[in-house]
């Protein structure tokens, strides 16, 4: 598939997708949120791919939505037009893992797509911030909701009021990324991550992710009975009984996502 405002490499079954916008820091128009979704489906029903990374430039993962697309936009319009709604609900479909790969500025909707990834891994040059009101609005694709649960109220509240960037050193001690690596080795700590998750069963990896999302929408006892299901779930895979055998036998596991 031929894109315009993304580039898709996938090789070693694992799919970089590079937001391609470089004139406008990589923001978010609606153009670019459609490419990414149809991108990232085509990797998730693949049969190759088993692990996802989303990636920017070195200077921007991406700067927001595109102002200048939604500046003139009205009430009725976003609301009529589900702006933002439906790009949200379909990368929050993908099943596969996904991992942010985050360098220079993650801004807005840019902190929002790089919070809706499983996780992020940021160079550091990485800034992060949800500076909309700045511009008179708020967050809309979970800057106020995904931040909350990432770095607590106190942080999240800082930073949707005050507007300020967090740089990759504060976002690694408040949990917002799990790694911070010098930006020259941000694509291969993020490469060496995803081919770790590709030689697991993707059965369990996407299981995995699944279930730790499931601790975000639901109380503790339903979130650990889903889990417990989860888990007693995967005794009925192939997988499972390779893994556990190749542990007796001091082996490698050859997982077949069966
Ligand atoms: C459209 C953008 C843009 C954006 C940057 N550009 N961010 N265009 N939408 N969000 C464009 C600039 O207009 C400029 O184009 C070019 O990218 C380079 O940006 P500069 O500002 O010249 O670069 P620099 O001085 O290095 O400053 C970088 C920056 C600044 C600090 C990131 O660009 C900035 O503040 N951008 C806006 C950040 C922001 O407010 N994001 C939230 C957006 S609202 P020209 O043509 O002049 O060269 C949002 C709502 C989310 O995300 C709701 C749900 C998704």
């Amino acid at each position: 598939m031929a894109y315009e405002t993304i580039i898709v490499d996938t090789s070693d079954d694992i799919a970089v997708i590079r937001l391609n916008r470089p004139d406008a820091l990589n923001a978010l128009n609606q153009k670019l949120l459609g490419e990414l979704c149809m991108a990232l489906e085509e990797a998730d029903g693949s049969d190759k791919v088993r692990c996802i990374i989303v990636t920017g430039s070195e200077k921007a993962f991406a700067a927001g939505a595109d102002i200048t697309e939604m500046a003139d936009k009205t009430f009725v319009e976003m609301t009529s037009q589900a702006i933002f709604q439906e790009p949200s609900r379909r990368i929050e479909a993908i099943r596969k893992p996904i991992i942010a790969a985050v360098s220079g500025y993650a801004l807005g909707g840019g902190c929002e797509l790089a919070m809706m990834c499983d996780f992020i891994i940021a160079s550091d040059t990485a800034k992060f911030g949800q500076p909309e009101i700045n511009l008179g609005v708020i967050a809309g694709m979970g800057g106020t909701q995904r931040l909350a649960r990432y770095v607590g109220k106190s942080k999240a509240m800082d930073m949707n009021l005050t507007g300020r960037f967090m740089d990759a050193e504060e976002a690694l001690t408040s949990g917002l990324v799990s790694r911070v690596v010098p930006a020259k080795k941000l694509m291969d700590e993020a490469r060496g991550a995803a081919q770790k998750i590709a030689a697991k069963s993707l059965l369990a990896a996407m299981t995995a992710k699944d279930t730790v999302n499931r601790a975000f929408e639901t109380t503790l006892a339903e979130g650990l009975n889903y889990e417990r299901r989860c888990f007693y779930g995967l005794f009925a895979t192939q997988d499972q009984k390779e893994g556990m055998a190749a542990f007796a036998e001091k082996r490698e596991a050859q997982f077949r996502d069966k």
